[in-house]
């Protein structure tokens, strides 16, 4: 297997080009949204210029609308390692989320119990906590805040035989831990609960396979893996034609598209299809050898976390040895395969918008705040001070990215 190959990967990425006070732009805000390659953009705007039209008519653009769309379902369901029907497109991963958790709260009684955790982004939060209106009971499993990870003790604790759905992230996405998933689903299933699961943050660092996770859902948004905003959901088959949506009458009653309220968006659908191309066609380059989409796309993520791991490892070791750091989460190198090469960090005297926008005005672009982890930030104490500065590692930064961030922490 070859090692990944960055020029490659930065000529496919139109955005890397900008310049920023005469500086190369350095994209470390990938968790926020991911650049993406020039053959997105034309896919886009090849739907808009041969395709554009609404579904199921019987004239040519509204037939290529319905094949762009069967391609796009197919495209991610290799990418999830599941079947087309069991994949529901939508705007973003928090609308799925909330049209999921109104559908599941149909089945759910007073009484009922529904596991969240403190490490996740409120998007898998907040719609379980709404049905809390329908008399069910919400428990939080807590963390270790010395290394950010789940308390697993505490995991087992909340989970109970009242519980009915567990909703957990796949990796943080503010300070980067991946959760043991199989380990969570196993326990939901022990106890008759349903597993929810949050790869958005895990996605664009780390191969998905529903099957084997034995998930029941499992949400995941192609913008943050060098695609256009969208959102997608797998569903169990089961699932996904035992539980009713909520629709308007005339749409179809067929999986997935009774779970599609309204119009998608087709173009980025599109755009999803040609993302997923992307990372299979940088499997194809490292394994030529490889029979199928899905094999490629695994061996894509074969190369893109062993290069991720690298930079994360430059990354974590140059900031712990800047002075007045704090830095949250995983911070051990031998513990890096519990990682995503997200870190996040505070600095004495500076609040992290302070440092982001120091970083900003160098063409360095990070994120500071809570990005939404909410209970995470409140857990770790920095909610009332600005939370924490967090740095996004995607494939297609380099060592010399690190290096420049680093250079300009160390000058402060
Ligand atoms: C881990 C995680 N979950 C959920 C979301 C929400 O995703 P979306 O913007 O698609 O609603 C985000 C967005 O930042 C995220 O990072």
């Amino acid at each position: 297997m070859a090692a990944l190959d960055i020029d490659w990967v930065r000529q496919q990425f139109p955005a890397l080009a900008l310049e920023v006070n005469g500086k190369p732009a350095v994209y470390f805000d990938g968790p926020a949204g991911s650049q993406v390659p020039a053959r997105v953009i034309e896919a886009m705007r090849d739907y808009f210029t041969t395709s554009n039209a609404n579904t199921h008519g019987a004239f040519l653009t509204s037939q290529r609308s319905d094949e762009v769309i069967a391609r796009a379902h197919a495209a991610m369901a290799d990418l999830l390692g599941c079947d087309a029907a069991e994949v529901v497109f939508g705007p973003n991963m928090t609308t799925l989320t909330f049209s999921f958790s109104r559908a599941l709260g149909r089945e759910l009684a007073p009484g009922d119990e529904l596991v969240v955790t403190r490490l996740d982004h409120d998007a898998n939060v907040a719609p379980w906590c709404a049905l809390e209106e329908r008399g069910c009971r919400v428990r939080f499993v807590d963390i270790n805040p010395t290394d950010c990870t789940l308390d697993r003790a505490d995991l087992r604790r909340q989970i109970t035989p009242r519980t009915r759905l567990v909703a957990a992230g796949y990796a943080s996405n503010a300070v980067g831990t991946i959760n043991d998933v199989e380990e969570i689903v196993r326990l939901a299933h022990a106890v008759g609960a349903l597993a929810y699961i949050d790869a958005v943050h895990y996605a664009p660092h780390g191969p998905l396979d529903v099957r084997r996770l034995d998930c029941d859902f499992l949400v995941c948004s192609p913008y943050k893996f060098f695609g256009p905003h969208a959102g997608v959901l797998y569903g169990k088959g089961e699932h996904l034609a035992r539980l009713r949506p909520y629709k308007v009458r005339p749409a179809t009653e067929e999986n997935p598209c009774r779970w599609e309220t309204g119009t998608q968006s087709h173009e980025g659908q599109a755009g999803v299809a040609a993302a997923v191309e992307y990372l299979a066609e940088l499997g194809r380059r490292a394994a030529p050898s490889v029979a199928s989409r899905r094999a490629a796309l695994l061996a894509a993520y074969d190369v893109i976390r062993p290069y991720e791991r690298g930079l994360a490892e430059r990354l974590i070791s140059g900031l712990l040895a800047i002075p007045g750091l704090t830095f949250y989460g995983i911070r051990e190198a031998a513990r890096f395969a519990q990682r995503v090469p997200t870190a996040a960090i505070r600095m004495a005297g500076h609040t992290p918008r302070q440092l982001a926008s120091y970083l900003g005005k160098r063409g360095i672009f990070t994120w500071d705040g809570n990005y939404y982890a909410l209970n995470l930030s409140e857990r770790l104490g920095v909610e009332p001070t600005g939370g924490m500065l967090r740095i996004g590692l995607a494939h297609y930064n380099t060592a010399e990215e690190v290096d420049r961030l680093l250079a300009a922490l160390r000058e402060l």
